[in-house]
């Protein structure tokens, strides 16, 4: 007989956040906890997959999962289509969360911040780099818009494959990359009975400071 939802739980005990060891710069951390979520992370858990929330022109929220393709000082970057849900949220409201959950690590990331587009010519470059079935689809598919069915997505496929048998398809102007630049990250690991470590960045006047927050 299966447990119910209500019955299920773990005890996390593989790691804990002491004080002491808490860098300065939260990148480090971050870093960190991003090499070790490539090394152990079994598949499909993808390391660099993330939950993004933005919210509507209305105050509301939307989230869905994305890939992370990059960070630095700078931000963390990720792809999508301008005209998409996403992009429109951003347009009207340029903030938004993203979430990292490491379940083989017992650990969570939450990443909040403005959000900017990439630079052209970076997106141009990421378009590039992707395969020819992904930058063929970016064109075809008019991400977040309503379908008939999947004739219809295979019929602008096909559209496409012949618009650019002779030529290499470009980036679309619509799809591209946003960088969201970090004021606040937090760094979460589950302990023993509940008493889990939360580690708490925030940026004032380009200092980060840190400090924990009750779990
Ligand atoms: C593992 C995974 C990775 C995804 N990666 C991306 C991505 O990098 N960019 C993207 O636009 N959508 C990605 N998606 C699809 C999004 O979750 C979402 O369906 C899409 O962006 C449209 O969202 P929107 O209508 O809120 O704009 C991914 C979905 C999954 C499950």
């Amino acid at each position: 007989m299966p447990l119910s939802l209500a019955q299920m739980r773990r005890n996390y005990t593989l790691d804990g956040l002491p004080d002491a060891t808490a860098p300065d710069d939260p990148l480090l951390l971050f870093r960190q906890w991003m090499q070790q979520a490539r090394d152990t992370e079994q598949a499909p858990v993808e390391a660099n997959s993330m939950c993004l929330a933005t919210v509507d022109a209305q105050g509301r929220p939307h989230c869905r999962v994305l890939l992370l393709k990059g960070f630095s000082e700078a931000g963390f970057t990720f792809f999508g289509h301008y005209q998409s849900a996403k992009g429109q949220d951003l347009a009207a409201n340029p903030h938004a969360a993203m979430t990292f959950f490491w379940p083989g690590l017992e650990r969570q990331v939450r990443i909040e911040g403005p959000v900017c587009r990439l630079d052209p010519q970076l997106s141009d470059a990421y378009f590039d780099s992707r395969s020819m079935a992904s930058r063929l689809g970016a064109w075809a598919s008019p991400q977040s818009q309503p379908l008939a069915d999947r004739a219809q997505l295979e019929a602008l496929l096909a559209q496409t494959v012949e618009r650019f048998a002779e030529q290499s398809p470009p980036r679309p102007e619509q799809w591209g990359g946003y960088c969201l630049q970090p004021e606040r990250l937090e760094f979460w690991q589950g302990r023993a009975d509940r008493l889990h470590d939360r580690l708490d960045y925030r940026l004032h006047d380009g200092v980060w400071t840190h400090g924990r927050l009750a779990p």
